[in-house]
């Protein structure tokens, strides 16, 4: 292995909770209550088909292109108001010790996030810098499970698919770093992420799981 891809939301930093309640605040506003159940499907697929479930969920149908577009641009603008003074003090446990550990041993490093503000929140996080390449969804079109975002990352660090291990939140990030030939490892619930060739419940376990991986000479 020779390269980590890192899912960003819920992976690098806890943004998954802004989402969800950008959402909760735009259901609100169309009069149904989108409860948390739900939002584990929201996980790493894109702005347009989450907003699909969210109206799915509360059994909204109907809305023409255009409406639909003004629903999801409201609820990224609820979302990039609330992570508008996001810091370092919200990366997730563990997370500069295992990129720390990563670039010790000679890793490559990437972001491979669905999300469009994925640049944007690296940089606020003072982490950009340490990333080797970043692929976020301005990059790519097919959102996960389509392996685009962690093939493209791949491309961009120029390691072969199957030497790269994805970490994710997200159970169609995972389905994605298969379609990829990638290897996985799942950060989350063991029923979710069953299909990642190793399952931590938190990110504070990487560093962990970093011991066991090779040390790389540069080039
Ligand atoms: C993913 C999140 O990382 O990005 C999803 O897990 C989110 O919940 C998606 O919908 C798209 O993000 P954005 O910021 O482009 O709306
Ligand atoms: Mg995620």
């Amino acid at each position: 292995m020779k390269a980590i891809i890192f899912d960003l939301d819920g992976v690098v930093v806890d943004t998954a909770k802004y989402h969800y309640l950008a959402w909760r605040k735009l259901a609100g506003e169309l009069g149904f209550e989108f409860d948390i159940s739900n939002n584990e499907r929201l996980k790493g697929v894109s702005r347009m088909e989450s907003l699909s479930i969210v109206l799915e969920t509360g059994g909204m149908k109907g809305f023409t292109e255009e409406e639909k577009k003004e629903l999801a641009d409201r609820k990224n603008k609820y979302y990039l108001q609330m992570i508008r003074d996001i810091d370092e003090s919200e990366i997730l446990p563990g997370i500069p010790e295992f990129i720390a550990g990563l670039k010790e041993r000679n890793y490559k490093i990437a972001l491979g996030s669905a999300s469009k503000s994925g640049r944007m929140i690296l940089e606020k996080l003072k982490l950009a810098g340490l990333f080797d390449a970043i692929v976020d969804g301005n990059l790519v079109e097919r959102a996960k499970p389509d392996p685009q975002v962690f093939v493209t990352a791949a491309e961009l660090l120029k390691i072969p698919c199957e030497s790269c291990i994805v970490v994710e939140d997200a159970e169609a990030g995972i389905e994605a770093a298969r379609a990829g030939g990638m290897h996985s490892i799942g950060v989350g619930s063991k029923e979710l992420l069953k299909e990642a060739d190793i399952i931590v419940e938190s990110t504070a376990e990487l560093t962990g799981l970093m011991e066991a991986l090779p040390l790389y000479r540069k080039n």
